[in-house]
């Protein structure tokens, strides 16, 4: 994909940067001349994506986006080494299956904790660092417009983000845009389950008869964050190849 924007000079702050998603964000926008500000939990993986795109203009940290901590630590690194942030993409999240009737206290609190607790923590206290002119792109999900099978906190945690970014885009207005990308089924190492059980009925279903590619997340990304998207805010793009029209 050729998508090409100019960010030369702006600070990107992403989360899950070394995710399926999360790396075509990085890799695009880096490319694209803008500063990376990288978190993720696995530090192995985000150390090999600094050295795969030439370590300038690039600062990272490994934590928890569910530790609110970690959250600080990763906008106090942004604002050292680049003096404030343009782009808040907080993309670190995780999709575990579990049927409702299975499912624990536990294992809907972790996915809530990284998913929505995590998102408003990093949100939060990059706020007063966000320079006029920004944008935020969260990464919502096709699960809580269709209901998920399998992923009950997974889709409430998502629904609760557009939520938040709809209010976000009244609350930091009119310096910074909002808006949300709700992906449909993703090539990444996130559906890996999802591959294994689910995707031939998925694929009948979906107009354009494939998943999609982390790259055709990525562009949405950079258009949202981009003057090209400059009266776009508090909008939820769907890229999901035409399920959610048809599911
Ligand atoms: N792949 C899809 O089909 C799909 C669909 C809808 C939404 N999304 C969303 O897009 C985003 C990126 O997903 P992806 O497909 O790239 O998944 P992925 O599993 O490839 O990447 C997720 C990244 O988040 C990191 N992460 C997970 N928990 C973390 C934590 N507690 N702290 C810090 N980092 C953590 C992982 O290490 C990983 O690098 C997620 O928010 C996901 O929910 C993905």
């Amino acid at each position: 994909m050729n998508a090409s924007f100019d960010f030369s000079g702006r600070t990107l702050l992403l989360t899950g940067a070394a995710g399926g998603i999360g790396r075509c964000i990085a890799e695009l926008f880096h490319r694209s001349g803008a500063n990376l500000v990288l978190g993720d939990r696995d530090e192995a993986a985000l150390e090999t994506l600094a050295e795969d795109m030439d370590g300038a203009r690039i600062a990272m940290l490994a934590g928890d986006a569910a530790d609110p901590d970690d959250a600080q630590r990763l906008v106090d690194l942004a604002v050292s080494r680049f003096g404030g942030i343009d782009y808040l993409i907080p993309g670190a999240g995780v999709y575990p299956a579990q049927p409702f009737a299975q499912m624990s206290d536990d294992e809907w609190r972790r996915t809530l904790a990284v998913n929505l607790d995590g998102v408003f923590y990093i949100c939060r206290r990059a706020q007063p660092h966000l320079r006029p002119g920004g944008a935020l792109v969260f990464l919502t999900s096709l699960a809580p417009h269709r209901g998920a099978l399998t992923n009950a906190h997974y889709a409430a945690a998502k629904g609760a983000v557009g939520a938040l970014m709809r209010s976000l885009t009244r609350e930091l207005a009119p310096d910074i845009r909002c808006n949300a990308i709700a992906p449909g089924i993703i090539d990444t190492p996130m559906i890996g389950d999802f591959k294994k059980t689910r995707s031939d009925e998925t694929l009948k279903l979906t107009p354009l008869a494939r998943l999609g590619l982390p790259e055709e997340v990525a562009s949405v990304a950079a258009f949202l964050a981009s003057d090209a998207a400059s009266f776009v805010s508090g909008e939820t793009i769907q890229v999901n190849g035409g399920l959610y029209m048809v599911a």
